[in-house]
């Protein structure tokens, strides 16, 4: 029998669209949840809306609609983004389905009978947007230690739930489990900041509003709305305090919550304690994902930042904005979201790295062999190491998705796809193609090129479903298996297609100011974006203009952040001067897996002489740059590192690796 594997995401507030913070979560859960399918597991994933409370009664006075009206308007929105980045959920629920209301009302009436919550008097610090009262230790300068807005004092009849009787029981619970809550550094504030300090009893109704589920007997008070919301994670599964349905018995406990940052104190203290006290098992684990901040920005619709998936699905396509999100978002920490950077990535990753891979094996693979699958012959040359790389993928993938470390998985693939794209260059199957000998070769030489790609497609399955489809299809195939030999030889491969269309920057932005409902880019608007794009041209002309004073400290950067940056010993195997260019130097650097092609703006320092055979020290995974080189589009692939280009008398120096530094080892 398969094992089960039950996750959730957070129901979003049901107050309007939601943002591609929120949709990030959902592409996470879901990435997670078709991973455990393909791994056999028998999932059920879990999403939906929280529909009740204050600002939404507010929001739908303001538009004269009732509640109800209003959150049916906004549940559909939900639905249907949901449905456009594949969410691949098994159940939604609504806070305002029936069966969840008594449920919750159950839920409290029995907490209330067997003496849990009482009836008592709240006085304290409400902030309005959160729902929720703070005491005078939580609050300094009259903010909401939450969300940083103004709070203010109330005071109002109300029940309490007494959370101090089961905190000793959760501690304990931590403490014994310490993967209860990820990333740990989550779960340590949770016990320091909370627990230790001696948990407070919990306002769990409201008065001040009607839209919520009443309190059983008591009209005038409506539940605390996190209670109800908490609440749906056993509710939809069947669970009521009198009998549990199928699907809670079989699911419960929940494998693993997937929540953002900020409401990890309501998914590890209050949600654990109202199980505690219903007598129903915790769940295994409640993973606290960072934030997307739009740049280093919190999105914000007063800020004018906010970025909806449906809107970049238009620019990206579903499984470019996947793709991004996913690996963007680091385990541990925020990630940041741009138009640039995610023009970047999807020319560099799924452009390049990964869909020209494709389109040129499959391509090669019907002018040499007529569409059909070749045999392979024994391993030559790099063919092991190809096999190993893939080896080594499959592998750490699969152990970065047990851990969430769900950027990291893609990154393990990826690496794959690019010492692919390097086998290619390692083998010229071109060349092979030319002699009869090369041609039994070449068999081989495709047949490995195939069976990474197929692998590649497997493994990308849970990120980037549609695109892997398509990759399977047009291989052929539907072989799921990673063992590598397992692609069919004598099988016809389907045609080419482009899987991901270059983005051209300028396009882009005038499509999105169409998008947006902008004006396009006036005549001169073009002319300053050409003006920028002639100073990427010509690096070296970055250098003249260089700031006139020392550059203060960049940010701080996060060592996650600071690892991303690869760089490696590179040997100048050749350098030469660029006709018309006083600042450009061309080289060609051997890192040792594969050569590439750099333009650097350090004419004016260095001869070609100088520099050939020496070692530098190369960024060798920044996103490759376009560069109009005597009216020639011409790519630089890395950046050689030199001190001096931002200060003010700009005397550039090249940091030269140690001449004994093995070629290709990675600097750090
Ligand atoms: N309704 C509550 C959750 C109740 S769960 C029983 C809520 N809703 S929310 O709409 O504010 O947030 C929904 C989820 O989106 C939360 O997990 C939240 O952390 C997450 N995110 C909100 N903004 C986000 C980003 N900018 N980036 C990533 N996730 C973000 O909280």
């Amino acid at each position: 029998m398969k094992e089960k594997f039950y996750l959730t995401t957070a129901i979003p507030y049901c107050s309007g669209k939601p943002h591609i913070g929120n949709t990030y979560e959902v592409i996470l859960t879901d990435a997670i949840a078709r991973y455990k399918r393909q791994r056999g597991y028998d999932v059920f994933f879990l999403t939906g809306t929280d529909e009740h409370g204050l600002k939404i009664e507010t929001k739908a006075a303001e538009q004269g609609i009732t509640p109800k009206e209003f959150v049916d308007g906004v549940s559909d929105k939900v639905k249907e983004i949901w449905a456009l980045v594949g969410a691949s959920y098994d159940k939604f629920i609504r806070t305002t389905d029936d069966y969840h209301e008594k449920a919750v009302a159950g839920i409290f009436k029995k907490l209330l009978d067997q003496g849990d919550i009482y009836k008592g008097q709240y006085e304290g610090w409400y902030c309005v947007p959160d729902e929720a009262f703070f005491t005078d230790t939580q609050v300094t300068d009259g903010v909401c230690p939450d969300c940083g807005r103004p709070v203010q004092r109330a005071k109002e009849d109300a029940y309490f739930f007494r959370m101090s009787k089961y905190a000793d029981k959760l501690l304990k619970h931590m403490e014994d489990n310490p993967g209860f809550v990820e990333p740990e550094a989550r779960l340590k504030e949770m016990i320091n900041n909370f627990l230790k300090p001696g948990l407070q009893d919990l306002c769990v109704t409201r008065s001040s509003f009607t839209w919520g589920v009443q309190v059983p007997g008591d009209e005038k008070h409506v539940i605390y709305v996190w209670i109800d919301a908490l609440s749906n994670y056993i509710t939809a599964m069947g669970y009521t305090v009198d009998e549990q349905g199928e699907l809670f018995k079989k699911y419960w406990p929940c494998d693993v919550h997937v929540i953002g940052k900020d409401i990890v104190r309501f998914h590890t203290i209050y949600w654990p304690i109202l199980l505690l006290a219903l007598g129903v098992p915790l769940p295994k684990k409640i993973y606290g994902h960072g934030w997307l901040n739009f740049g280093t920005d919190k999105m914000s619709k007063s800020k004018g930042n906010v970025m909806y998936a449906d809107e970049l699905a238009q620019l990206f396509g579903v499984d470019g904005v996947r793709y991004y999100t996913l690996s963007a978002m680091p385990y541990s920490s925020d990630g940041s979201i741009t138009y640039d950077s995610m023009i970047t990535a999807y020319n560099s990753d799924l452009a390049n790295n990964l869909g020209n891979l494709v389109n040129r094996t499959i391509s090669m693979n019907k002018k040499y062999f007529a569409k059909v699958v070749p045999a392979p012959g024994a391993d030559e040359g790099t063919d092991g190491e190809l096999k190993a790389a893939v080896a080594e993928a499959c592998k750490k993938a699969y152990e970065c998705m047990d851990g969430y470390k769900v950027s990291d998985a893609l990154y393990e693939i990826f690496t794959m796809l690019r010492r692919a794209n390097k086998y290619i260059d390692e083998t010229t199957p071109w060349t092979l193609a030319k002699t009869e000998e090369g041609k039994a070769r070449l068999a081989t030489v495709m047949y490995n090129l195939l069976e990474t790609i197929r692998i590649g497609a497997v493994l990308l399955t849970p990120f980037i479903p549609e695109t892997a489809g398509k990759i399977l299809a047009q291989l052929g195939t539907d072989v799921t298996s990673l063992e590598f030999g397992s692609l069919e030889s004598g099988k016809e491969t389907g045609e080419a297609e482009v899987l991901f269309k270059r983005i051209d920057e300028k396009e882009f932005y005038e499509q999105l100011a169409a998008m947006k409902g902008e004006p396009a880019p006036t005549e001169n608007e073009k002319k300053e974006t050409d003006n920028k794009m002639e100073e990427v041209k010509d690096t070296a002309e970055v250098v003249e203009e260089a700031v006139k004073e020392y550059e203060p400290l960049a940010e701080t950067c996060a060592f996650d952040d600071f690892v991303k940056i690869d760089m490696r010993v590179a040997k100048v195997l050749e350098c030469e001067t660029v006709p018309k260019s006083k600042k450009l130097l061309r080289f060609k650097l051997d890192l040792g897996f594969e050569t590439r092609q750099v333009f650097s703006g350090i004419a004016k320092y260095y001869t070609p002489e100088e520099m050939i055979g020496k070692k530098v020290v190369m960024v060798a995974n920044l996103a490759p740059r376009m560069m109009k080189i005597n009216g020639v589009e011409e790519e630089s692939n890395g950046m050689i590192v030199a001190s001096g280009g931002h200060s003010p008398d700009a005397v550039v120096k090249v940091l030269f690796a140690d001449p004994d530094a093995p070629v290709g080892d990675r600097i750090s």
